[in-house]
């Protein structure tokens, strides 16, 4: 893969949906999603199969699932906290999913309600049945520049537990910065302490944009060497389980980013702003994304104050 190329993982359609006031039925869900893979995106989030008591939003993830178009070079995948959530996703048509731990241990009770401990000897258990199955898995850490209840996270708690979703076999590990509080210096002091235990390779950043630090964010991640990013259409969203915190980076945002930075991603801009402008009209809610705010107005559509 060539060092100019980025890879953008869009979980607009689960990261941002599961935190939105209004629910969307499955099938504007899929709209949504087959839209973004037309758009040039080629792993996306689809849903959870968590417990619906926990995240409303996400009811309905199976059928989402299994409502997808199978194409070529496309990744439908969703999130699973246990076994049964990994069965539900296999069941439903999932080659590939994600387990999420955090490093925090307040943020672990509340979101998964179990310890970082408990958390991975339960993914233990995932692994070995998704490798049974052929299922890909990817790993989240999150909390990694601050947790919502207990503040400062420590570079090496998070590159502790990277190491350990990496050891167990995720082929990837993305590095959530679930409050959005992170700044440029902290982001590299923290990819610095990940790429020590897991290759860089497989580092992915995923930033929320609660402080309008992502984009820089992101920015000193690509000086250090990361190349996979997670980001959310319209800047969708939040974490259930995270108070305060905002959406995901705008996925319009990181590609005029990296179109400023001749980077290759593969992502049709005008597309996205179409499909943004589609998704917030379902939610009632106006776009997060500055580079469409400025784009839009610029064609007149949108008034600038
Ligand atoms: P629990 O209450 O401890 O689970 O919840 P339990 O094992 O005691 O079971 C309680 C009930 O849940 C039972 O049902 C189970 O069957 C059911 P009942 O018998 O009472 O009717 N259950 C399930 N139902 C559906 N799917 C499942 C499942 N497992 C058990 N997989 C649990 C534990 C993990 C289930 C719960 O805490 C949960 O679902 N949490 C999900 C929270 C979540 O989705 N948070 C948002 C995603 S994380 C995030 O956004 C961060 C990220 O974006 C990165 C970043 O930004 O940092 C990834
Ligand atoms: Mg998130």
């Amino acid at each position: 893969m060539a060092d100019d190329y980025v890879r953008l993982v869009e979980v607009g359609a689960r990261d941002g949906l599961q935190n939105e006031k209004r629910t969307l039925p499955p099938q504007i869900r899929v709209q949504l999603l087959e839209m973004l893979a037309d758009a040039g995106l080629r792993t996306l989030e689809a849903g959870a199969f968590v417990s619906s008591r926990w995240v409303p939003q996400m009811a309905g993830s199976a059928e989402v699932l299994k409502s997808l178009t199978t194409r070529t070079g496309v990744t439908w995948t969703a999130l699973v906290p246990n076994v049964k959530g990994l069965e539900a996703a296999i069941e439903a048509g999932c080659r590939e999913v994600a387990i999420f731990a955090a490093a925090s241990e307040a943020f672990s009770q509340k979101n998964i309600n179990c310890s970082i401990a408990q958390s991975l000897r339960r993914y233990q258990e995932v692994m070995v049945r998704a490798r049974d199955a052929g299922v890909r898995v990817r790993g989240y850490v999150s909390c990694v520049m601050g947790c919502p209840f207990t503040g400062h996270v420590k570079p090496e708690a998070v590159a502790a537990v990277s190491a350990s979703l990496f050891a167990m076999g995720c082929y990837e590990v993305s590095l959530g910065d679930t409050i959005g509080a992170g700044t440029p210096a902290a982001t590299k002091t923290l990819i610095n302490a990940c790429s020590q235990v897991v290759p860089v390779s497989v580092l992915a950043g995923h930033f929320h944009d609660s402080y309008g630090m992502a984009i820089a964010n992101i920015h000193a991640a690509l000086e250090a060497g990361v190349r996979i990013f997670d980001s959310s259409v319209a800047g969708l969203g939040g974490c259930p389980y995270s108070p305060g915190a905002t959406g995901n980076v705008a996925t319009e945002d990181v590609i005029y980013l990296l179109n400023g930075l001749g980077m290759n991603h593969g992502v049709d801009l005008d597309a996205l702003i179409e499909i943004g402008e589609f998704i917030n009209a379902e939610l009632g809610r106006e776009t997060a994304s500055r580079v469409s705010r400025a784009l839009l107005a610029k064609r007149g559509l949108v008034e600038t104050n």
